[in-house]
């Protein structure tokens, strides 16, 4: 039985993940965007490569029960409807909509995972019932593969925590020689058994200190509770559903 983690999506090529059960987490913030916006009632999500895919995607359909949403240096993009805090996700903001979203690292890593069966969004806001899922394919299929979205292309504390977290979770029971971990997946999982907790290990990312910078450190807090929900976003047919 095998779990591998990547760090980053760069290194998968289309096709790598066709039929395989994947997670992609990006903590800070795209996947706690998705999970609570699906919580407060979202109808879907679609994710863009970037902003202006978000808009070229939108460009033809009817403006109703649409949204576009997402972040550049953390920062709300200018003309669109809501930014990428999960706390924005309202009820009255998201209630029945499609988002489009565009984010910096997250999206991305969610378009890389495509062919993926299934494809699920995690964070710590819904962990206990990603992590159940996340089991129950585990045993299943023998194999599972986690995708961190990383930051800037490069290795992100805050995902590697909860890829680890994940881990552990899903390992449980397994006898040790009948498991297999790549390396990355050996790494998260003694940074999981490291770091204090969840609050802990996001406040002490990179992540954390440019959404301090620019005011948002609230966020930070918001996204390391753990099971707020129990939504496990899935990702198929180009759109996140609950
Ligand atoms: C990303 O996609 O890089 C993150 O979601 C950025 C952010 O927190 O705004």
């Amino acid at each position: 039985m095998k779990i591998d983690v990547y760090y980053t999506p760069l290194g998968l090529n289309s096709g790598d993940l066709t039929g395989r059960a994947v997670v992609v987490i990006d903590v800070l913030r795209a996947s706690s965007t998705i999970v609570t916006a699906l919580a407060a009632g979202a109808k879907a999500i679609v994710p863009a490569a970037s902003s202006e895919e978000a808009v070229r995607l939108t460009s033809n359909l009817e403006k109703n029960g649409i949204v576009l949403a997402g972040e550049r240096r953390s920062l709300k993009i200018e003309g669109f409807g809501l930014g990428n805090s999960p706390r924005e996700m309202t009820p009255e903001s998201v209630g029945g909509k499609t988002l489009f979203l565009a984010t910096t690292n997250g999206t991305p890593a969610l378009l890389s995972a495509q062919g993926g069966d299934p494809v699920l969004v995690g964070a710590a806001l819904n962990f206990s019932a990603v992590a159940e899922r996340a089991r129950g394919l585990f045993a299943q299929r023998g194999e599972l593969v986690i995708i961190c979205a990383g930051r800037e292309k490069q290795f992100a504390l805050e995902d590697a925590y909860t890829a680890g977290r994940l881990i552990k979770a899903v390992k449980k029971g397994i006898p040790p020689k009948k498991l297999t971990l790549n390396d990355a997946a050996q790494v998260s999982l003694d940074l999981a058994a490291q770091q204090g907790g969840w609050q802990d290990a996001l406040a002490a990312s990179d992540a954390a200190r440019q959404l301090n910078e620019v005011g948002l450190g609230e966020d930070v807090r918001f996204c390391a509770n753990p099971d707020r929900v129990a939504v496990v976003p899935i990702y198929a047919d180009r759109r996140i559903t609950a």
